[in-house]
């Protein structure tokens, strides 16, 4: 089982290392693809991956942009651009690709030079003064009526059974002031309303969502432990009632038979939000 402190980049960000988005990206595959695909990214645009992470999506993303499109691909976390690098290198894919480390408070690009922003999986990380400069950064480097989409977790979907829901609701109430994914994660629903204060037109949106039930596959026993063990973690640094925090410590006991991935009903839900805005003019 991947530890959770392991997921975090040189950058300090958790969850977001290239081994275990390899692993998040595979354990949910059809629902990510589903959900790049209901972008409307056309074949031969040149499209900007913002906060690529290790490069899961950097192959659909290709294989969309076509042997006549481009992908540039910026992430804070150097080591998540080397991987990026080499899987360029050894994949072969069918359209250019371009790394660069970056801040997407202010991207490395000029003005109106890509066609679409796809950004999976970031937004969470951002305070709301940042998530403001980045959209407007978005607007900033696509074309006129070209797309910013982002995708990001819904944490108002999550759920896993067996287990009492409203300790869920209570730690997520309790943790999110000071665990910046946790209030992003609750943000994510009111994405629409941000694209357009940002000014993007034509705002849609469209809610995914994964589920996973025992027997589960390894790949996918391997990512929801990761995320199950952040709960516990979560709830040791904040005040809850000592009943919640019994239930909390044998979630984090994941040798006792008892724990509820070996259940037979055991179901993880994971919701995802994909927004889809258009940059005015033209
Ligand atoms: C959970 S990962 C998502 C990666 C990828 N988009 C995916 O879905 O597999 C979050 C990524 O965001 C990057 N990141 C976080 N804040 C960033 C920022 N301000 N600018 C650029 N990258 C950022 C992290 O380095 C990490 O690679």
């Amino acid at each position: 089982m991947t530890d959770y402190d392991s997921t975090r980049t040189s950058t300090g960000h958790g969850l977001s290392e290239g081994s275990y988005l390899d692993s998040h990206f595979e354990a949910m595959k059809p629902e990510y693809e589903a959900m790049i695909r209901s972008v409307g990214l056309k074949s031969g645009w040149s499209v900007l991956d913002a906060g690529c992470g290790g490069g899961s999506f950097l192959p659909l993303l290709a294989e969309l942009a076509g042997a006549d499109g481009h992908i540039s691909a910026v992430d804070l976390a150097p080591e998540n651009i080397e991987q990026v690098d080499s899987l360029v290198e050894n994949k072969g894919f069918p359209c250019s690709i371009e790394t660069r480390v970056g801040n997407l408070t202010s991207l490395p690009y000029e003005d109106n030079c890509f066609d679409a922003v796809w950004c999976a999986n970031i937004t969470q990380y951002l305070t709301d003064d940042e998530l403001g400069e980045v959209l407007a950064e978005f607007c900033r480097v696509v074309r006129p009526g070209g797309l910013v989409a982002v995708k990001e977790f819904d944490l108002t979907a999550n759920l896993f059974s067996p287990f009492d829901q409203t300790m869920i609701w209570r730690l997520y109430d309790a943790a999110r002031h000071h665990i910046p994914p946790m209030q992003g994660g609750l943000r994510t629903f009111q994405l629409p309303t941000w694209f357009k204060q940002a000014g993007l037109i034509s705002v849609g949106f469209e809610s995914f969502l994964s589920e996973r039930k025992a027997p589960l596959r390894p790949i996918e026993r391997e990512f929801i432990s990761t995320i199950l063990q952040v709960h516990p973690q979560a709830a040791a640094s904040v005040d809850l009632p000592e009943q919640d925090m019994v239930a909390w410590r044998a979630l984090a006991d994941f040798d006792s038979p008892d724990h509820i991935l070996k259940h037979p009903d055991f179901c993880f839900r994971e919701g995802h939000v994909v927004v889809v805005g258009q940059v005015p003019g033209n």
